[in-house]
Order: structure tokens, then C-alpha cells, then sequence
């Protein structure tokens, strides 16, 4: 059934006139389309040595996300391609000339709705079965031999527990390459997400309800993680770090985080050790000195950390006593207040916790 323009109501013959303001218009769109496309495509890609990309994963699983990410990259391409062509095509093939036949307009094409449906459908499977196969491979069990860690995420800082090893850290998680991880997810308060972009996907630490997720690391090196559950306050400088190290290097790290602190010589580092004792130990746990408090991350061995404040901060003298002159304004909403220390004791504190390695 079709109709001229001209019998259907409120037609306006006139309006679709500028055939060559439309033609015009639609090859505007598609060079900026493909501009922008381009554009996209050099920073992603580009972005290899970017802190958070999933542009460069460095895991089995991660490495398999990528691969979906790419299928569905190239299908969007070609539906983009296609339809912006077809645009283009239709607006020079079928545009108004002097002279040519009116427009017509059609209704009811059935082999053309059975291959509009289609098409879309067939895409959509392409697409669901590569993904449901990856869901399938990244989430089931972990493979025999993994590492088993407990990270829990606190408002607003990730702490890190290896069972199996008896220790504790925060901020930093240390894994030897080439051996699978199964990573416990909890909360103490409210949902956090654990995301490493570079080594997994990111799942939620759902307080009351664990989580996990596990993965291989392939290439030693340091990955950057980040909250990716809005959390509070500070919920965007809630950030840690992974080290993938070499089994070497992850042993000896082992080997050193599992013993007690070890206070360094000097006065001022003893000086700062009874500050640390008191004061700290409130909310801070020191193995080896009694210090046992459970609401700040463990400093056993915060010395030996490149960071400090869940990653926002550099682990120097400068870094340090920046923090302790007043935690909430570098970590605004930060649990540790400002607890007013002379200068003094914050260069003695720093020299004590400098020696924590
Ligand atoms: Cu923790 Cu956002």
C-alpha cells in the first residue's frame, strides 16, 4: 500500500526541498562520527600505560574480558559503518530533483521487517554467547593452588589478609605472578567495589554477604585499584595499589611482612615509638608492641609501603607528616582525626614509622 506525498494529510511538499541541506547534513554527521570514533579509538587504545585502563589487561580473566570488549567493539563498528553509509546512500540516491518523480512512502514490507529483526538478533547471540562464556570462566571456582587473601573494604581504605601467611596489610597487596589469586571481598560498613582494571573485573564488597573473585597475574609490575562503589565522603581517594611480583620477591615479602616490628635505632625513632604505643594503638595494630587496635589498618610494617591514607599519599617523611598533622584534610571524613601533635612528635612518630619496614 503506498501513498503520494501528496494525498497524506499534512504533507508539506515543500519542506523536503532541501534535499541538499539534508545530503549535506548527513555527510556532516558521518565525518564527525567517524572524527569523534577515531578520536576515542587513539586515547583508549593509546592508553596502554594509563594508571586505570582495561585497554592492557595483565591477567588470564582479564585478558578475556578484553577479548568480548573487542568482538563487541568491531560489531558496533559495523553497525555504525552500515547505517551511517545507508544514511548517506539514501540521502543522494533518493533525494528530490527537479523534474523526478515525487517521494513515495511505503508501508509493509515483510521481507524487509523479517531482515531488520533479524539482523539485530543474530548480533545480539554473537555477542551473548562469547559473553556468557566469559561470566562462565571468570567467576567459577578458583583453579587449584590459588593464594587465598580476605580484602575488606572500611571507610575509606582497603585492608589485606592472607590467612595462610598470618598477615595483614593495607593500601598495598603483594601476589607472585603466574599464580592464581582467590580474592575473599567483605565490607565493615557500607558497599564497596573491589576494581583492579588491568587484572580483573570489578565485583562489590557487600557488608554481611562475601564476595570473590579470582584471577592469574601474567606480567610482574603495579596495577592501580580503586573503590568503584559510591561510598561516602572519601570514596574517591579510596584507592590501593597491586604488586605483582616475581615468586622471589613475593616470598621475601612474605618472609619480612610475617615477622614483628622491629623498631629502628635512634632517639627519635624510640621517642616516636611510645607516641606510637599510646596514642596509635588505640585504632592501630603493632605486632610485637602491644599495640593491638583493630579500627585503622595495621602498621606492623607501614614502612615498607610506597604508600599511605588508602593511596592518595607517598609514603616519605614529607608524606607522613602531612598526614599526621591533620589526617580529614587530606582524606576528607577520614575516621583518624586531627590529634593535634606538637612538631615534635610528628617528626618522632614519622622516624618510628619510616623504621616499620
Ligand atoms: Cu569505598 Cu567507594
Amino acid at each position: 500500500m503506498s501513498h503520494n506525498l501528496e494525498d497524506l494529510p499534512g504533507s508539506r511538499r515543500h519542506r523536503l526541498r532541501p534535499s541538499a541541506r539534508a545530503l549535506t547534513l548527513s555527510a556532516v554527521s558521518v565525518i564527525v562520527v567517524l572524527i569523534l570514533s577515531a578520536i576515542l579509538w587513539v586515547i583508549f587504545a593509546g592508553s596502554a600505560d594509563h594508571l586505570q585502563t582495561t585497554f592492557n589487561p595483565k591477567s588470564d580473566n582479564a585478558i578475556k574480558i578484553h577479548d568480548v570488549y573487542t568482538l563487541v567493539w568491531i560489531l558496533a563498528g559495523i553497525v555504525m559503518a552500515a547505517v551511517l553509509a545507508l544514511t548517506l546512500a539514501f540521502s543522494l540516491v533518493f533525494r528530490e530533483r527537479p523534474g523526478g518523480k515525487a517521494a513515495s512512502h511505503i508501508h509493509g514490507n515483510p521481507k524487509l521487517e523479517v531482515i531488520w529483526t533479524l539482523i539485530p538478533v543474530i548480533i545480539g547471540i554473537l555477542i551473548a554467547i562469547p559473553s556468557f562464556q566469559v561470566i562462565l570462566d571468570t567467576t567459577g571456582d578458583a583453579p587449584d593452588g590459588a593464594i587465598e587473601i580476605v580484602a575488606t573494604g572500611h571507610q575509606w581504605w582497603f585492608e589485606f589478609e592472607y590467612p595462610d601467611e598470618g598477615l595483614v596489610t593495607a593500601n598495598e597487596l603483594h601476589i607472585p605472578v603466574g599464580r592464581p589469586v582467590n580474592i575473599e571481598l567483605r565490607s565493615v560498613d557500607v558497599i564497596h567495589s573491589f576494581w583492579v582494571p588491568q587484572l580483573s573485573g570489578k565485583v562489590d564488597m557487600v557488608p554481611g554477604h562475601n564476595n570473590r573473585l579470582w584471577f592469574t597475574p601474567n606480567t610482574p609490575g603495579e596495577y592501580y585499584g580503586q573503590c568503584a562503589e559510591f561510598c561516602g565522603t572519601s570514596h574517591a581517594n579510596m584507592r590501593f595499589r597491586v604488586v605483582v611480583d616475581s615468586e622471589a620477591d613475593y616470598a621475601a615479602w612474605v618472609a619480612a611482612q610475617t615477622s614483628d616490628a622491629q623498631v629502628a635505632e635512634g632517639e627519635l625513632a624510640q621517642a616516636g615509638e611510645g607516641i606510637a604505643t599510646t596514642i596509635c594503638a588505640a585504632c592501630h595494630t603493632i605486632r610485637g608492641t602491644g599495640a593491638a587496635g583493630v579500627i585503622g589498618p595495621d602498621l606492623t610494617h607501614v614502612g615498607s609501603r610506597g604508600l599511605i591514607a588508602s593511596g592518595i599519599v607517598d609514603n616519605d617523611a614529607e608524606g607522613l607528616a602531612e598526614w599526621l598533622t591533620n589526617p580529614p584534610e587530606v582524606k576528607p571524613g577520614s575516621k583518624m582525626p586531627n590529634l593535634n601533635l606538637s612538631g615534635d612528635q610528628i617528626e618522632q612518630l614519622v622516624a618510628y614509622l619510616q623504621g616499620l619496614q
